[in-house]
């Protein structure tokens, strides 16, 4: 597998085996990300970081994958305070970067964005998040969550909330199909999953339901699945507060679930995991947010060419 070069921007682009080889690839570096063991790989290697969008974990988590492997980054900064704000284009803007780093790392608001940067770029895009697109790195992350505190193969998973415009899911449901999961969607009416995947993943031969119960889907599943209502993409206020708080777990709901059943969450939450759930052995979004740093570490030593 030749992944040194490798644009990362759908989750479509990737086989099962070549999920599988980045999932390994984190689990040999995870000592690294925890800092047990020092690694300098990535010695001599720049990073540029273009977020358009807010972000906490995943700017921070590829900005420290990158400083465990002994590399650099370069980061845009505010977009208010770049040249973005006088009016130049996104094409413009990559292939200047691209000519003062090894690899950039982008979120933008309009979907579609990263595969646009990567026909300008000559260094590897990695997409980190395209509007209501996809997340792929949040997706390696998830998977490598689920394989580490649960299991892929025949996974049941309920995936709740905001299934409309969270780009979490979207790609999560794509990966899940190349191990066979029993998927539960719950949301609102108002936040139903596109159609459009649903078809794709039965086409792929996924078990997919539809429910609007909480209740009735965490009863017999190995991971609960939660997401944030994403107020960012409505198009008006009363829109967002019709559903904003319409789902939320709560340490009473989980008396029903099974022992070890997991709950994740890409974060960062607003309403809909009660602070309460914090203290029970299902909660893993925290653990699942560290995982992001060996993940983002094997993907970029893979397409910096550092690991095969
Ligand atoms: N999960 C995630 O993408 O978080 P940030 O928006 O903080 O990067």
């Amino acid at each position: 597998m030749m992944f040194k070069g490798m644009h990362i921007i759908s989750m479509k682009n990737f086989s099962r085996k070549m999920i599988d080889h980045i999932l390994d690839t984190a689990e040999q570096l995870e000592d690294i990300a925890r800092n047990k063991e020092q690694s300098d790989i990535l010695a001599g290697k720049i990073l540029a970081v273009l977020f358009f969008e807010p972000s906490t974990r995943t700017r921070m988590s590829f900005e420290t994958a990158i400083m465990r492997l002994g590399g650099n980054v370069l980061n845009l900064g505010s977009v208010d305070i770049s040249s973005i704000a006088k009016g130049e284009s996104l094409a413009d803007t990559i292939r200047v970067v691209a000519g003062y780093s090894n690899a950039i790392v982008l979120r933008h608001p309009m979907e579609g964005a990263a595969k646009l940067a990567s026909e300008f770029s000559s260094v590897p895009i990695l997409n980190a998040g395209d509007g209501a697109g996809h997340h792929p790195t949040q997706t390696f992350l998830d998977l490598y969550t689920i394989r580490r505190e649960s299991h892929l193969e025949g996974l049941k998973i309920a995936l709740a909330g905001d299934l409309k415009y969270g780009r979490t899911v979207h790609s999560l449901c794509y990966a899940l199909s190349h191990y066979g999961a029993d998927i539960t969607l719950v949301s609102p009416e108002e936040l139903r999953m596109p159609q459009e995947i649903i078809n794709d993943l039965k086409n792929r031969g996924l078990n997919v339901t539809e429910t609007d119960s909480m209740e009735s889907a965490i009863k017999d599943v190995d991971v609960l699945y939660m997401t944030r209502v994403q107020k960012e993409r409505f198009p008006d206020d009363a829109e967002y507060q019709k559903v904003a708080n319409r789902l939320k777990i709560t340490p009473e709901l989980l008396e029903s679930a099974r022992s070890e059943m997991k709950i994740m969450h890409p974060l960062p939450r607003t309403t809909e995991i009660d602070p309460g759930v914090d203290a029970t052995p299902h909660a893993c979004y925290f653990q699942q947010s560290f995982y992001g740093v060996p993940v983002r570490m094997a993907l970029l030593a893979l397409v910096m060419g550092a690991m095969e």
